[in-house]
């Protein structure tokens, strides 16, 4: 396995790409899948998000995303996954949009097939990894700061916690430093996060309830996919 922080199309050809971003992009996808959406279609930017709207019927769709962390105007659902419940979502299609973690998706639209990991579903994409045996690619999101997309602690961490539970798995340096990371702080993730950007950015704007979220490990057995432009579970 390769753990790329940045990556060209030509890194994912014929290989799985996992794509990662704890905070909060791939949680988000994933507990709306767990919550019955019929399907996410993930895009880069809001303009592109409010045209595939004007296609849809409004009862069948819901406008989610952020920019700078928060609700975009005249969307219906920001980025955190708490918004995400059953009762809102069940059946429909969200069209979401998000600084890096919808980006990180498409831009591995090349890959044989694209699997949407967060610390909620570790366990499963390390079970059908486990099974499938082939080679893959781990693409961490990262964090827009300062105007450059930075490396995310957070990020890596889920990386640990996937390689953690491959058996034998011959990896890269990022890897490995994941996974020794993992293991290390694998009891205490706040204490480990504390000083990381994007955590102490999610906190001062009021989301410490998605920030507990997002680092529970394995609530949702699920392997969402990503696959002709949409996210099905
Ligand atoms: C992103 O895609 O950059 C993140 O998910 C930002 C966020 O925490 O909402």
């Amino acid at each position: 396995y390769e753990t790329l922080d940045s990556a060209s199309p030509r890194d994912f050809a014929d290989k799985i790409t996992i794509v990662i971003d704890t905070l909060r992009a791939t949680s988000t996808i994933v507990t709306a899948i767990n919550n019955g959406c019929k399907e996410i279609i993930p895009v880069s930017e809001v303009e592109e998000a409010l045209s595939l709207a004007q296609n849809l019927d409004r009862d069948t769709y819901l406008l989610g995303g952020e920019r700078n962390g928060v609700l975009i105007e005249g969307f219906d659902l920001s980025n955190s996954p708490l918004e995400y419940t059953s009762d809102v979502v069940k059946g429909k299609t969200i069209i979401l949009t998000t600084t890096n973690g919808t980006k990180a998706i498409k831009k591995a639209s090349s890959a044989k097939e694209i699997i949407i990991c967060s610390m909620l579903n570790v366990k499963a994409v390390a079970d059908y990894l486990n099974e499938v045996k082939m080679d893959a690619v781990i693409l961490c999101a990262g964090t827009e700061g300062k105007g450059t997309r930075k490396f995310s602690l957070e990020d890596v961490i889920t990386v640990g916690a996937v390689i953690s539970r491959i058996d034998g798995a011959d990896i890269d340096d990022l890897s490995y430093a994941s996974l020794l990371l993992y293991r290390e702080n694998r009891h205490d993730l706040h204490n480990l996060m504390q000083n990381c950007f994007h955590y102490k950015y999610l906190i001062s704007i009021g989301y410490k309830d998605d920030v507990d979220f997002c680092l529970q490990e394995d609530i949702f057995d699920i392997l969402p996919k990503y696959y002709n432009g949409t996210i099905k579970g």
